[in-house]
């Protein structure tokens, strides 16, 4: 059974009356003709996916095709202008507030590229922040901080102060609070973005150990294709606010979908194989 289902979502930034919205879909419109006839932004563009429980779905594009976007849909940040959102076949845009609420808290964890630790909070206590909120003894927080905390390779660093702490290490903490309430799912945007290559690789590889023995459900952003690769069982391609191609990543790199699929695969394997790319495939010639 499906963790989280996305059912056929568009979503239009703008001021569009309904007829017009259901214009957009009826013709199904990219995201330039949206702009050009509308002047509006068209961020997503009839998505759907399933993530089973336990997986890893990893979500891949260049900046503004509407990654964030669709993630702010999961935990309803954002209302689709179309679609629906399903966690657990419950229907998320027929929640009441409290309910929704309590998903946010609960069920869901967030990681983003910007960490967003309270800097005169030591570091058990930004992981156990959210515990606090709920309000978890002083004796279980800390219990729970630690225990996360032994999780990312941390645990000798509780009691310090995020401005102590690198790129890398902030980001495990990040990671730490994400998992204090113990969510099903974890919601990642570009966790490792803004890290050096070498600890982002790092970082990619604890990820996936964490990950594997965890079992969290989790959709995980990034406009890095190895880093597709190496932490997604199954991935999306998105480009101007649709899904090019679904698969494993065996699959894509088998058969990619079309051509823009297709310079990726042969970017990363390019890579992979040799030293130095040939100068068609350097930063500036990307797809
Ligand atoms: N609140 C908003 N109002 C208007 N346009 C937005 C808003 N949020 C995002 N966009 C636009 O929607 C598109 C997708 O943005 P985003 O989801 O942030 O992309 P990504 O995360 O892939 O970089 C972009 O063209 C962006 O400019
Ligand atoms: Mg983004």
């Amino acid at each position: 059974m499906a963790t989280v289902r996305c059912e056929k979502l568009w979503k239009v930034f703008g001021t569009l009356s309904a007829s017009q919205l259901a214009q957009i879909r009826d013709q199904n419109l990219t995201k330039e003709a949206v702009a050009t006839r509308f002047n509006a932004v068209l961020a997503l563009r009839n998505v759907s996916f399933e993530v089973q429980k336990g997986r890893t779905f990893c979500i891949m594009g260049l900046s503004g095709c509407g990654k964030s976007t669709l993630l702010r849909h999961v935990n309803r940040l954002i209302e689709p202008s179309f679609g629906q959102v399903h966690l657990d076949e419950v229907l998320v845009s027929a929640l009441d507030r409290r309910a929704l609420g309590d998903l946010r808290s609960r069920k869901i964890g967030m990681v983003f590229q910007s960490y967003g630790l309270f800097p005169h909070l030591t570091i058990a206590e930004n992981v156990a922040f959210g515990l606090e909120v709920r309000k978890v003894d002083r004796r279980k927080r800390r219990e729970v901080a630690q225990e996360k905390l032994r999780l990312v390779g941390l645990a000798d660093w509780a009691d310090r102060l995020p401005g102590e702490l690198s790129g890398g290490m902030k980001q495990r903490v990040g990671l730490a609070r994400a998992l204090a309430n113990d969510p099903e799912i974890l919601l990642m945007d570009e966790p490792f973005s803004a890290l050096d290559p070498l600890i982002r690789r790092e970082l990619q590889d604890e990820y996936v150990a964490i990950a594997q023995s965890l079992g969290k459900t989790t959709i995980f952003i990034t406009h890095d294709f190895e880093e597709a690769l190496r932490v997604g069982d199954e991935l999306a391609i998105m480009r101007d606010g649709e899904f090019l191609q679904v698969g494993t990543p065996d699959e894509i790199l088998r058969r990619p979908a079309d051509a823009f699929v297709a310079k990726f695969v042969a970017m990363a394997t390019d890579k992979l194989g040799r030293k130095e790319p040939p100068d068609s495939m350097r930063a500036g010639a990307m797809p």
